[in-house]
């Protein structure tokens, strides 16, 4: 039990209570006083939680690139903007100025706008950790159309259904990339998604590797002829609040990936505000966030919050493994990093290399260090703090997802003592509830529910990409009124909030979120295979790891059982990519269902996990013999 309350931490509770009592004012300010607009706004925001519809900074005008690159130029346009540390440490870093960048920015913006690309268009990025990942997006935004960043992992298939959910005009890639030793050629996954797909006038390829690659007369374009020739200069596009700055895909629990449409004055305003406050940045520092770009953390904090704040920000193309697993390290050591943003399964990765790997490099120059993604684990936070931070540096345990653009739960360093676990409290202007299953608000300390966010933030996702409806029905109707997160959590006696993980069919496995049903769909459509279900377990190293229920048609009973599985994951790394693999693999005659039919997965989930002490009531299942034969297979 600790000695304090809320209210004895009078910086961030006077913050607190005035953000909540007045949130347009709170809102309002930080708007005004942070950025740069062309107009400003008539209204700070306008909601209906009932019926999903959110607008903040109502006919504002800017640019987000003005604010991130353009405005800088007079102060710090000689000031490295970007660090970029290549996949081989024997590769020369490169530092990317402002003034470097603005060009790049705008000779890209004139390319894209040369190929046809206009305001509203749909752009699919699919490229590695290079400058250019981050170039493309800056130029999209710039001009205006909608990037769509598809993470560098994913197969041809989910790139095509991305590719036609959003109708993208081009897709910009490269002829290669490397990560770690693996040198992969994603040139010809976009041609082979593009065999599915009809929208894409250009492709647009950065020169990585030294890949041979085959280029399509017409349609496919080298980056590098055409920016030699582009021009330096480039007008700004204006545009509004609520335009669309870009797309990104998230899995949900059922059906195809969301595409979540985040707009370009709300997003901007909070990964500003959540950068500055959560990372305690200082005009000098040096600041390195390990995630993919591909992913929202990449784009909120690589990128845009960064870059808004006039930042240097460290893009890594490699992995923490390679050459050696020291990698990171040596990274902080070498360009001085002050705030190292990571996460879990990547701690937990390290942590088990002996602590000399760390203990041989001098990580003096960090101040914070962060973790984002899935619930950190208390041996993983100790050994974070400890070994990385020295116990001198706040660890920010970052709570946030794809639809909410930015940390919504996180200590803020030196104000938040922090707790081992716990995400801790809400920003100024973040208002978090715990429900009960029956739309109860849970008050007081030391509960747990399902958390929702009772009134809305500029980093909202405003909608999923053609598609409100099912936006609505995922995050809005569960509690009517009220933003549903997916998760739930833990409130402790100081009211604290510590995540305890998804509440949904959503698994998170290191960092990475799987949604059940596009994993069984394509396990499904194995000629073999009658149904599937896949459960998440605990594991070491990934926080969670995917464990496979198949029901075989009788087709499939003769076959031989480790080629099925093999078969099962190449369908699997073939439609969704390699990280949706399963670990697990257990044939069955049968999945425990409801009379309703609907798989019972809490059973499964235990099942999973080896822990076969109390299934519960199982009295609803249409099948009750399968749970005891699931069970005695898997001890088998
Ligand atoms: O379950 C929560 C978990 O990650 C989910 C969001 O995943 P995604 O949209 O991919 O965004 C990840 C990066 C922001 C959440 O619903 N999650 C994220 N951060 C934490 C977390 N769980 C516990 N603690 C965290 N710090």
């Amino acid at each position: 039990m600790r000695n304090y309350q809320i209210e004895d931490l009078p910086d961030y509770f006077k913050q607190y209570k005035k953000s909540i009592k007045n949130p347009k004012k709170f809102w309002d300010n930080i708007a005004d006083k942070n950025f740069v607009w062309y107009q400003r706004w008539s209204k700070v925001v306008d909601y209906d939680m009932t019926e999903a519809k959110i607008t903040w900074f109502k006919n504002a005008k800017l640019n987000i690139v003005k604010n991130c690159i353009d405005r800088h130029l007079a102060e710090r346009g000689e000031k490295t903007a970007i660090i970029w540390e290549p996949n081989d440490p024997k590769e020369e870093a490169l530092y990317i100025s402002y003034n470097d960048l603005y060009k790049r920015v705008n000779k890209t913006a004139n390319i894209l706008r040369d190929l046809g690309i206009k305001k509203g268009d749909r752009v699919c990025i699919y490229l590695p950790m290079i400058p250019e990942l981050a170039i493309t997006m800056l130029a999209c935004a710039k001009l205006g159309a909608i990037h769509s960043v598809i993470f560098a992992g994913f197969s041809a298939s989910a790139v095509a259904s991305r590719v036609n959910d959003c109708g993208a005009k081009m897709i910009i890639t490269s002829d290669g990339s490397y990560r770690g030793s693996k040198v992969l050629d994603l040139k010809s996954i976009v041609d082979e998604a593009l065999e599915k797909t009809e929208s894409i006038e250009n492709v647009l390829v950065v020169k990585r590797t030294h890949n041979e690659i085959k280029m399509k007369e017409g349609r496919d374009h080298r980056m590098a002829d055409l920016y030699e020739k582009a021009s330096e200069d480039f007008v700004t596009v204006i545009m509004d609040a609520e335009d669309p700055l870009f797309i990104l895909y998230t899995s949900g629990s059922t059906g195809k990936p969301k595409g979540m449409l985040h707009t370009c004055g709300g997003y901007m305003v909070y990964t500003g505000y959540t950068f500055k406050n959560i990372f305690n940045y200082k005009e000098n520092d040096i600041y390195w966030c390990t995630a993919d770009i591909g992913w929202i953390t990449g784009h909120s904090y690589i990128l845009y919050g960064p870059l808004c704040n006039g930042a240097t920000t460290v893009i890594f193309e490699g992995v923490p493994t390679y050459p050696q697993p020291d990698r990171f390290w040596e990274v902080i050591e070498k360009h001085k990093v002050t705030q190292f943003y990571t996460a879990p399964t990547a701690i937990r990765s390290l942590a088990k290399e002996s602590t000399e790997w760390v203990d041989k490099h001098d990580l003096s120059s960090l101040k914070v260090i962060g973790s984002v993604g899935e619930p950190i684990n208390d041996e993983a936070w100790h050994w974070f703090n400890d070994h990385v931070g020295k116990k001198k540096c706040p660890v920010v345990d970052t709570w946030w997802q794809t639809e909410t653009g930015g940390i919504m739960i996180s200590p803020i360093p030196f104000v938040t003592p922090t707790k081992p676990t716990y995400a801790t409290l809400p920003l100024p202007g973040i208002q978090p509830v715990l429900m009960d299953d029956k739309r109860n608000e849970i008050s007081g300390n030391q509960v747990t529910g399902n958390l929702c966010i009772r009134f809305p933030w500029p980093g909202i996702a405003r909608t999923i990409w053609g598609d409100h409806q099912r936006y609505k029905e995922t995050y809005f109707s569960a509690f009517p009124g009220k933003y549903f997160t997916g998760d739930g959590a833990l409130r402790d006696e100081v009211g604290y909030y510590r995540i305890t993980g998804r509440v949904d069919d959503v698994i998170i496995v290191s960092g990475h979120n799987l949604g059940t049903a596009p994993i069984e769909d394509s396990i499904n459509q194995h000629p073999a295979v009658a149904e599937s279900a896949i459960v998440g377990y605990p594991h070491d190293i990934k926080g969670n790891a995917l464990y496979g229920y198949v029901m075989l048609k009788e087709i499939g009973e003769g076959r031989d059982r480790d080629n099925l599985k093999k078969e099962i994951n190449q369908l699997i790394s073939d439609q969704i990519g390699p990280i949706a693999k399963l670990d697990k693999i257990q044939f069955v005659s049968g999945l425990p269902k409801t009379r309703s039919g609907k798989i019972m997965r809490r059973i499964l989930r235990k099942i999973a996990e080896g822990d076969f002490s109390n299934f519960g009531d199982i009295s609803t299942l249409l099948n009750p013999e399968i749970v005891d034969e699931i069970k005695n297979e898997r001890l088998g």
